[in-house]
């Protein structure tokens, strides 16, 4: 590596200087270390670890030296680096880089404006956000920065050639080096890291001065350990830290302090529902953010993540399977348990990033929900009219089911609220809700276009509408639906065909009475919801890729167990039985109101056939599967009628088509369909567009082609299919996962 840094002189040579050093050292991004530290012993031993090339007890002593292109890193405890200030304005000349590692941002630009009376460019404040629990010059350890984030806090005097020369410096030693303002990083590190360090040292300072410390901390278990390792850090910085920060750490204190009053209050009361709030809600905050560090779920990043799947040729299916729950179930379990009263319990809950964006979104809105726990979520409803404001923009990731669906419910709330999504989520047209919302009286603000984000205004006066739908989508009917149990007289939607009727099913098992009459659901408001127990069935659309995998693999037989095969949702099974597959069902019954079965599967040549278009809605989420399959059979198979499938989490037909094309399939997309020839499938590389289900339906695609099939950014399987990898694996797909 070209050195980025001419001269590295550390002042105050110890675990962040020193590990700064080395770390240059090692990567060659600097041509001499020289090391300042009051003690003659740190100087020779810098000297002697190899961590500085020279050591002086003064700056004074090298300053004349010091050109453009050398850095000075001052790694003082806060309260002392004025005075080393002071020394530097008296010595080092002005094209020398200065910067900092001190914790605290402003008091070090204080520092600054005292030594100087300005701020004169060539400082650059920043803050590594890296530490251990040795301390020293002995302890220097060059991987102390990688992969550690390193905030950055110019002020708008920093000259350009000075900053760059800090960021490329951290840079070289592996760090991802972030910009802040200085007043921000205070308060965020009050927070994040200030207030926790304070309550762990008072902690266990509390605990060491009770009489009986002796068997406290000989009995001290893990989570005493866990939770106060930081208060073994150095004293003195911690002393010089909370005093140079004391306004925004007494804010943060003063929270906390309030909210633990409250906490003691509800013991002391044995306030369930609060502790229970507080500990399931604390508990959700705390597994979001550990897996936001290992990049793998419900998080804005998510779709940061790149996860390429590559399928090796060939295979058949074969076993029983159980997929994860239905996921429109999943959602409206949540939606309906909180709006009741009472408390209702789910087994079989879909715990993948859209059902737990739900969750989460009833969380922000006061719902104590416990869970979700291998499938089991009990939720503590609040009534129809219970739910609280959130905190801030109530973010569904790539759900359109939530944003949907909790648009007509927010529309009859007291509050105001905002719905936000991911990239894919916020391409999704929106007024095909807001325009019958609106009607009803509601408030509603989207973006350009009818696009996301959904912005509602509370308090609005909803009336009763008849509305017909201009598309067939149980979408839009649910959240007529639900605007309507607050809406003054009866709300009535008809369906231009029938669509999944899930939210009906499950309002009539919470007690709520919705009329059907042919095409139209209706509701009256007025009524009340009664919590019940909901058991979710199977996914369907899971257990698709499944049922195509076998229906296309010569030797699969698999059965898939308890799925849910509500008529409105079955069409897969029809339109694949229309194609010749092999599909025998089992074991049929009812669980809380939806029909459930085994399917077992087993292969058998397809052919093509024009899919009817009344099947089209039952299976409107299946078809980039089934589109796999017509690659798989014999003669032409044409879809028409089915333009909705554009405007899904990708445009499935644009997508489909060219990915079956890049495998050499003959394959053409029409406004409302696409006509597939079916014939050989080769090997290629295939992109998703981050649709789950455009995902899963290559990877399938995999048991009857010739060559490697690799299909790039899946990380949103986690979506619908968080399981998908291991049953695909366990089921004979020859599933490889890569991530970058
Ligand atoms: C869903 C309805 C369907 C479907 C989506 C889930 C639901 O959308 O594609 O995955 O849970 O109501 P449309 O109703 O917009 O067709």
């Amino acid at each position: 590596m070209e050195a980025c840094v001419n001269r590295l002189v550390v002042v105050g040579i110890g675990l962040i200087g020193g590990s700064l050093a080395v770390a240059l050292k090692q990567a060659g991004a600097c041509k001499e270390v020289i090391g300042v530290a009051r003690r003659e012993q740190t100087c020779v031993d810098a000297v002697r670890l190899g961590v500085a090339d020279r050591a002086v007890t003064s700056i004074e002593e090298i300053a004349s030296e010091l050109t453009a292109g050398d850095v000075i890193f001052i790694a003082v405890p806060t309260l002392t680096v004025e005075a080393i200030l002071q020394q530097i304005k008296g010595c080092v000349s002005s094209d020398v880089t200065i910067t900092d590692g001190a914790s605290v941002k402003g008091s070090v630009i204080a520092a600054v404006e005292a030594a100087y009376g300005c701020l004169p460019p060539q400082f650059v404040g920043g803050h590594p956000i890296a530490g251990s629990e040795k301390s020293g010059v002995e302890a220097s350890n060059p991987d102390l920065y990688k992969n550690h984030r390193v905030i950055i806090t110019p002020t708008p005097e920093s000259g350009q050639d000075h900053l760059k020369r800090v960021v490329a410096m951290w840079q070289a030693v592996g760090a991802e080096v972030l910009s802040m303002p200085v007043d921000e990083h205070d308060e965020v590190l009050a927070s994040t890291s200030h207030l926790p360090h304070a309550i762990a040292f008072s902690l266990v300072d509390t605990l060491a001065h009770d009489s009986e410390n002796e068997n406290i901390f000989r009995y001290a278990a893990g989570g005493f350990r866990d939770f106060t390792r930081i208060a073994s850090s150095d004293p003195l910085m911690w002393h010089d830290i909370m005093k140079a920060n004391k306004d925004s750490v007494l804010t943060a204190l003063d929270l906390f302090s309030e909210n633990l009053n409250r906490l003691r209050s509800a013991i002391a009361s044995e306030d369930s529902e609060y502790l229970l709030g507080v500990f399931t809600r604390a508990k959700a905050a705390r597994d979001h953010f550990t897996k936001m560090l290992t990049k793998q779920a419900y998080s804005p990043s998510m779709q940061d993540q790149e996860i390429t799947y590559t399928v090796k040729p060939g295979g058949s299916v074969s076993g029983e399977l159980r997929v994860p729950g239905d996921k429109s179930i999943s959602h409206r379990s949540i939606m309906l348990g909180s709006l009741a009263e009472g408390i209702t319990e789910v087994e079989g809950f879909l715990e993948g990033e859209d059902a737990l964006a739900t969750l989460q979104a009833f969380r922000d809105m006061g719902v104590v929900i416990e869970g979700p726990d291998q499938g089991r979520v009990r939720i503590h409803g609040v009534g129809l009219n219970g739910l609280q404001a959130p905190p801030g923009p109530l973010y569904v990731g790539n759900s359109g089911t939530s944003m949907r669906l909790l648009s007509g419910l927010l529309a009859g709330q007291q509050f105001d609220s905002e719905l936000t999504g991911d990239e894919s989520l916020s391409k999704r047209p929106m007024n095909r809700v807001a325009n019958p919302l609106r009607e009803m009286g509601a408030q509603i603000d989207t973006a350009e276009g009818g696009l996301p984000p959904v912005k509602i205004k509370g308090g609005a006066t909803l009336k009763a509408i008849d509305y017909q739908m201009p598309m067939a989508s149980a979408q839009v009917k649910s959240c007529v639906l639900l605007a309507g149990l607050y809406a003054d007289g009866k709300t009535q939607v008809t369906e231009p065909a029938p669509t999944r009727d899930h939210t009906e099913r499950m309002l009539t098992g919470f007690g709520y009475t919705v009329e059907r009459d042919g095409a139209k659901a209706s509701l009256s408001s007025g009524g009340s919801l009664t919590s019940t127990k909901i058991e979710v069935p199977a996914d369907i659309s899971s257990a698709t890729f499944f049922m195509v995998a076998a229906a296309i693999a010569p030797g699969s037989d698999v059965t898939l167990t308890h799925v849910g095969i509500n008529p409105t949702r079955d069409g897969v099974i029809n339109i694949l039985r229309l194609m010749g597959a092999d599909i025998t069902l089992s074991n049929q019954r009812e669980v809380g109101g939806e029909p459930v079965a085994d399917i077992r599967v087993k292969y058998a040549p397809l052919k093509g056939i024009h899919v009817p278009e009344d099947q089209v809605p039952l299976a409107i989420d299946e078809f980039p599967a089934l589109f796999v399959a017509a690659a798989c059979a014999e003669g032409t198979t044409v879809l028409t009628g089915a333009e909705e499938l554009r405007v899904k989490e990708s445009d499935r037909i644009q997508v489909m088509a060219d990915g079956l094309v890049t495998l050499g399939v003959k394959a053409e997309a029409t406004p409302d369909g696409i006509v597939i020839e079916g014939g050989p499938i080769g090997g290629g590389e295939v992109e998703s567009h981050g649709d789950h289900r455009i995902a899963m339906s290559f990877t399938v695609a995999g048991l009857r082609a010739t060559g490697d099939i690799v299909v790039k950014n899946c990380a949103n399987v986690a979506t619908s299919f968080p399981t998908f990898i291991e049953l695909a694996q366990q089921a004979g797909i020859q599933l490889a996962v890569s991530e970058a």
